[in-house]
């Protein structure tokens, strides 16, 4: 069984590309809505969190973890793989796949932007043309879903940026608002981890032995209990 966590429902992103790559598996996604956003909190919060979460995982007998989550991936992926021993696949901001420079737009939480890992990549594959964007509050506004609230919130955040032509969505959630992003930038190339870590995560399963290839069962875990969330998350997910 797969294990999928995210803050909230912004993994399904992630979980559709698994779905289309390993569709005969079962699945436990894992929606930490009581705690969203990750974004916002101390490394320390987020690697407790996110500790708490793949052990209940692997309690319920999850074989491989995939963190479709950007945040708890740069902050926490390596605590895990420390001591869990089952495989942990982490997510990271697509930038390496950003083939130009084009002037790129990152945008992802506070914690992704701010930590080493992302550090790190970005130096490796900086293209001399990138603004780096935290863009805190974002992922609670998806959460909730209210459109005006969203194009109000990019229009004073990225509505400066007009003109950039790659945008990386370095945060799970939002690839669920690209028309938005459109909306208010114009035409631009997305750049997303989502089918990355979903191929990735097919490598690691056979050589593991962890493909069951029987039939495909998902089961939806929201810390919140909040039942819209359950309706929504099979609303996005089709
Ligand atoms: N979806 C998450 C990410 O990919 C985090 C959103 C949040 O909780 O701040 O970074």
């Amino acid at each position: 069984m797969i294990g999928v966590f995210d803050s909230g429902i912004g993994g399904v992103t992630v979980l559709k590309e698994l779905l289309k790559i390993l569709p005969n598996e079962k699945y436990i996604y894992y929606s930490d809505t009581i705690n969203n956003p990750y974004g916002d909190k101390t490394s320390d919060e987020i690697i407790n969190i996110s500790d708490k979460i793949v052990k209940y995982l692997i309690d319920q007998g999850c074989t491989i973890i995939v963190i479709a989550c950007n945040t708890a991936s740069a902050i926490a992926k390596d605590y895990l793989r420390n001591k869990y021993s089952i495989p942990i696949i982490a997510i990271e901001p697509a930038y390496k796949t950003v083939p130009n420079s084009d002037k790129t737009l990152v945008m992802a939480t506070k914690a992704t932007i701010n930590s080493d890992k992302f550090k790190i990549l970005f130096n490796r594959f900086d293209n001399h043309n990138t603004v780096l964007l935290s863009c805190s509050g974002l992922a609670d506004l998806i959460e909730e879903g209210n459109k005006d609230k969203i194009i109000g919130y990019l229009d004073n955040t990225i509505g400066k940026y007009k003109g950039v032509k790659n945008v990386v969505l370095g945060c799970t959630h939002y690839p669920l608002i690209k028309n938005e992003i459109t909306e208010v930038l114009g035409k631009v190339n997305f750049y997303d981890g989502s089918l990355g870590v979903a191929k990735h995560t097919k490598v690691v399963m056979e050589d593991n032995n962890l493909i069951t290839n029987t039939k495909q069962e998902i089961t939806f875990i929201d810390t919140s209990n909040n039942k819209n969330k359950e309706e929504l998350f099979y609303k996005l997910l089709k």
